[in-house]
């Protein structure tokens, strides 16, 4: 299904194709071509890119859906585009079509260092949930976030922090 965005620059997004995978590689998410070839033949991946009037790809989500949930593995937008609204566009998107797949719980983990990552998630409504010490390879620890989705509207229901990374 593709939709088209109001944002800042003329943006429509629709599934990722075979064709695409160079591109999203160029964006610099750290998703190798074997990688995304993979997604695709897996059932419950729903990998998505955003893309500009030329069709060019400017942007990527790869979300995982089991059962009533979801998992946010990676979103990237091209470094020249950021804060247009290009990234919430691509997790909105990614969020509805999980939706209609009765997905409730989103899941995702994020690079404690991550701000802008984070602040992005925060203003689409995710809450923290744990700290995972050391999760990257390079030492780094992970917020883990969650949102739950109303079943009826979709709209993300209010939560709370679980813990303060700050003080974990
Ligand atoms: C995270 C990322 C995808 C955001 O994409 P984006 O298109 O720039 O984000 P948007 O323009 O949709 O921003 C939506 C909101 O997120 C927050 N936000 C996004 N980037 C931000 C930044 N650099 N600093 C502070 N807040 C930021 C703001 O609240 C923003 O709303 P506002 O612009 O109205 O204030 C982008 O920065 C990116 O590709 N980063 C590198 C890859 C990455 O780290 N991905 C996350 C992996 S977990």
């Amino acid at each position: 299904m593709l939709s088209d965005v109001d944002v800042n620059v003329n943006v429509k997004i629709d599934a990722m194709g075979a064709a695409d995978i160079p591109a999203v590689v160029a964006l610099g998410s750290g998703a190798t071509t074997g990688q995304l070839q993979e997604e695709l033949t897996r059932p419950w991946a729903l990998c998505f890119v955003a893309r500009d009037s030329s069709a060019r790809v400017i942007g990527f989500v790869l979300t995982w859906h089991v059962t009533d949930e979801l998992h946010i593995l990676d979103v990237v937008v091209e470094a020249e585009l950021r804060r247009r609204g290009i990234g919430r566009a691509l997790m909105q998107h990614a969020l509805t079509r999980a939706r209609e797949r009765s997905a409730v719980h989103v899941y995702l983990e994020v690079r404690r260092g991550n701000a802008a990552a984070i602040r992005l998630y925060r203003a689409l409504g995710f809450f923290t949930l744990a700290v995972r010490k050391k999760y990257y390879p390079d030492g780094e620890d992970a917020i883990e976030m969650a949102a739950r989705m109303d079943p009826d509207t979709g709209q993300i229901m209010p939560g709370r922090d679980e813990v303060n990374p700050e003080h974990v």
